[in-house]
């Protein structure tokens, strides 16, 4: 049998990283092969004329990039590998190796950092090997998800604040599918809803996909005015709001308890219906209640496990009231049949073995740490922020376009989004930016981002960043 050992001439060192790379290329073209043992590191030493203590270097190096696997004792094998390679959070994984400078700072999603929950679907993962009856799993119940995983989301849910009683919780395939539905479910083409007058971008596109029309309303510190909510619903007969309470996408504004208790009392007195979007609700050590427990009969309530638990695992939660749950079954079943049983199981595993808790406190931790870092570069700048928050919302000089804004943090290798990507008027959009602190790997990346940023409030703007 052949040993593999990589030809390392005319690489441009250091010797370890050479090795990793040639280890990480051979796993990519399939010259070593999932489950494949790596030779001993004293022979590829050998081979290569390199010391032992490089190799070893290389092959925790490789194991720490994800190529290969190893135990001591056992040896280092190639990786079942995932057919993701391309996923974004491979590409983030090498903008970080390249540290501060290398690569595009992004600032524009506003997503959770991974944490430790990679470690936490390994578990999960190799605990439901182990158990019988997995088939249920692979079923197809249109409409129909299981009771206990229903259960697991009405728990998590009342932790928010929001009680279960009265109310069913159906599963979506993420928050942004459970909105899609809700609005399927619940208006008719050539309808109106209003929104934030800067809002959840997708439900712009959404609502104008459905065939409806979109009112704004005006907003201040604490989100929706009750004066602008009021005159749109008399104007419009409006009969549904979307609404974002908690850490307001992306102005990052929280209403306080006399707001929320206004929004449910105009909501009542025009019978508006409310689509609550509580996605970054875990995030905030103290938070008002959910709009939707001083208007549960008219609130359907959206969770998800996007950003308090992992992106990828897209499991979303609407607790509704028992007069739509019908009307949202239906809708999700058309537009999904049926959110993915494993995901939902491993979710709701999570949320009852108390791992769910523990990794939305990581989150909490990471983002007040990056919060932190964030007020001390941006000081003496306006921002809005929380201090466990993902994003904050950062107030430009009037004369500031922020598309150009935009514009020139990307030419600065900084990747944000202006305030017009979120405005139902986008030429009416106020001189502000969104800044997103969890989707970069790295603390680091982060100050350097923000550094970038407010170096450019010194420098002589690019003509196209003016209003004119
Ligand atoms: C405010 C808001 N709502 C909903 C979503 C959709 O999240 P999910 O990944 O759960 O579909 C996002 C994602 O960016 C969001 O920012």
């Amino acid at each position: 049998m052949t040993i593999w050992c990589p030809d390392l001439a005319g690489r441009p060192g250091p010797a370890y990283l050479d090795l990793v790379e040639a280890i990480g290329s051979a796993v990519a073209s399939g010259e070593l092969r999932a489950g494949e043992r790596l030779p001993p590191q004293r022979e590829i030493a050998h081979r290569l004329g390199i010391s032992l203590s490089t190799v070893t270097r290389a092959y925790s190096e490789a194991i720490r990039r994800g190529f290969v696997e190893g135990e001591v004792g056992r040896g280092t094998f190639v990786r079942h590998a995932l057919r993701l390679k391309d996923g974004p959070a491979a590409e983030l994984g090498e903008v970080s190796e390249s540290g501060a400078g290398g690569g595009e700072i992004d600032l524009s999603w506003n997503l959770p950092l991974p944490g430790s929950a990679e470690k936490a679907l390994a578990r999960t993962l190799s605990d439901l090997a182990r158990e019988r009856g997995l088939g249920v799993l692979l079923d197809q119940r249109p409409g129909r998800t299981s009771a206990g995983h229903e259960d697991a989301g009405a728990a998590w849910i009342e932790t928010l604040g929001l009680s279960a009683a009265g109310r069913a919780v159906v599963l979506s395939s993420g928050s942004q599918h459970g909105i899609f539905a809700a609005l399927l479910a619940l208006t008719k083409p050539g309808q109106t809803i209003l929104v934030e007058e800067l809002t959840y971008a997708p439900v712009l596109a959404m609502a104008r996909h459905l065939g409806l029309e979109v009112l704004p309303l005006r907003m201040d510190a604490q989100g929706i005015r009750p004066a602008s909510l009021d005159a749109q619903c008399r104007a419009s007969g409006a009969k549904l709001l979307y609404v974002m309470p908690v850490l307001q996408t992306p102005t990052a504004a929280t209403m306080g308890e006399a707001r929320l208790e206004e929004v449910a009392r105009l909501a009542a007195a025009h019978d508006l219906a409310i689509l609550e979007d509580d996605v970054f609700g875990f995030l905030p050590r103290e938070r008002p209640a959910p709009l939707a427990s001083l208007a549960p009969e008219r609130t359907i309530y959206v969770a998800s496990t996007s950003k308090s638990l992992s992106p990828g695992l897209r499991v979303g939660y609407l607790s509704t009231p028992l007069r739509f749950e019908a009307a949202l079954r239906a809708a999700v079943a058309l537009s999904t049949w049926m959110p993915a049983p494993l995901m939902a199981e491993i979710a709701t595993r999570w949320i009852e073995d108390g791992t769910a808790e523990r990794l939305n406190e990581e989150q909490r931790q990471e983002a007040e740490a990056r919060q932190a870092i964030a007020r001390e570069i941006l000081a003496g700048h306006a921002f809005v922020a929380a201090p466990s928050g993902f994003h904050l919302w950062l107030t430009l000089p009037k004369r500031w376009s922020p598309a150009g804004f935009e514009a020139m943090a990307r030419s600065r290798g900084v990747k944000i989004r202006g305030s017009q990507s979120f405005a139902v008027w986008p030429d009416k959009a106020p001189p502000a930016v969104r800044l997103c602190l969890g989707r970069e790997l790295s603390r680091e990346r982060v100050a350097t981002g923000l550094q970038r940023i407010a170096g450019l409030f010194e420098e002589p703007a690019d003509e196209a960043a003016f209003i004119v």
